[in-house]
């Protein structure tokens, strides 16, 4: 007898049985998600061949290059989501304002955020990118959504996600029945669970975050990074190993793996990006209700990813997320040696540091 195959449909619809609630409307939307990845990664392969490398020759709202395959992926994402009834408003890294649906398509109950290419600056280098997507219920009354949908703390997030484009493409999602890894099978193109019930593993391996711009991090995230590296005198660690791709995703997917903790700190690089490059809805938040899930943490320096309420939908935020201790250890440093910074961040920023949390 073969053994049966668990494609994420499946894993999905045996998840859901387990509510007696659900509609099979989630499952379907996980559904819409793992095909648009499958529709990415094909293209993905494709891109040395068919010049679609190269820019798009405009920029996004962030100021930053757009290539071919960042348009390519935010329309097959939008593509795949707008008819379904399952989703009432979407958000992307590439649109200003929250996208919503074609006036005579229905309106379902769930938000959806997505980042559609991250790490996209390594296409050219033939380097692991990926798709980040966040799901959230729809709170406002109408009958489609509004931006307060898109603006909720991660914390009520209903579903987070990543598909990521490496040497084999992966879709690894949460929903709060652990964290699940499926590697996708190009010969039937079906999702296979690969990774169930994934965990950080206990002894951290390495810790990633770009060293180049240490001139620029504050005091705390500098004693701290030395720490890791064995560096402190007064409180000695073995030192950890670095690793650094600058794609969060697959950053995030080997921390996952292999243990240890990824950061992109707040730092004086840029005095218009003051909380860092990485944005809170679509990169930060799903990745945090992964980690959390995966039994790790997240925090941006002072505390939990998961309860910062978003004014904006392309804020910024620093991030510290993988192993609990490295994580809470960060926070410790930046208590110390911050408290300038954290009294400016906490003004515009409502997060708290929750002892033990
Ligand atoms: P995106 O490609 O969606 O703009 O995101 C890139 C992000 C993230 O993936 C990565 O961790 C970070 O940029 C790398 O930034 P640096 O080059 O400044 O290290
Ligand atoms: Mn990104
Ligand atoms: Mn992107």
């Amino acid at each position: 007898m073969p053994q049966r195959l668990m494609t994420i449909e499946r894993h999905i619809l045996e998840q859901q049985r387990a509510i007696p609630e659900a509609t099979g409307v989630f499952t379907n939307l996980m559904y819409d998600l793992a095909l648009a990845g499958k529709i990415i990664a094909r293209q993905m392969a494709r891109a040395g061949l068919n010049d679609i490398l190269g820019r798009a020759g405009n920029t996004n709202v962030q100021g930053e290059d757009q290539q071919k395959l960042d348009v390519f992926a935010d329309e097959t994402l939008y593509d795949m989501v707008k008819d379904g009834g399952r989703v009432a408003l979407v958000a992307s890294e590439e649109h200003e304002h929250p996208m919503p649906l074609p006036n005579d398509k229905p309106c379902g109950k769930y938000v959806l955020l997505y980042d559609p290419l991250d790490g996209s600056s390594n296409i050219d280098s033939n380097a692991s990118v990926g798709t980040i997507f966040s799901i959230y219920r729809k709170i406002s009354d109408g009958p489609c959504g509004e931006t307060k949908d898109l603006l909720q703390a991660g914390a009520e997030q209903v579903a987070a996600g990543y598909i990521i484009y490496g040497s084999s493409t992966m879709m690894v999602y949460g929903a709060g029945f652990g964290v699940h890894g499926f590697t996708l099978d190009p010969n039937i193109g079906e999702f296979l669970l690969s990774h169930p019930n994934m965990t950080f593993p206990k002894k951290p391996k390495y810790y990633s975050i770009n060293q180049g711009n240490e001139i620029y991090w504050s005091e705390g995230v500098r004693r701290y990074v030395h720490w890791l590296q064995g560096k402190a005198a007064d409180n000695p660690r073995k030192p950890l190993s670095q690793r650094y791709i600058g794609s969060m995703v697959a950053d995030f997917h080997r921390t996952l793996l292999e243990g240890g903790i990824f950061m992109y700190p707040a730092d004086s690089k840029d005095p218009s990006k003051p909380f860092g490059k990485l944005r809170l809805g679509y990169e930060a938040a799903p990745l945090a209700f992964l980690a959390e899930e995966a039994g790790g943490y997240a925090s941006d320096g002072v505390g939990s990813i998961l309860d910062i309420k978003p004014t904006s939908i392309h804020q910024r935020t620093p991030l510290f997320i993988g192993d609990r201790d490295l994580v809470q250890q960060a926070e410790a440093f930046i208590q110390l040696h911050d408290q300038e910074w954290v009294d400016t961040y906490q003004d515009e920023v409502s997060n708290e540091l929750v002892p033990g949390k």
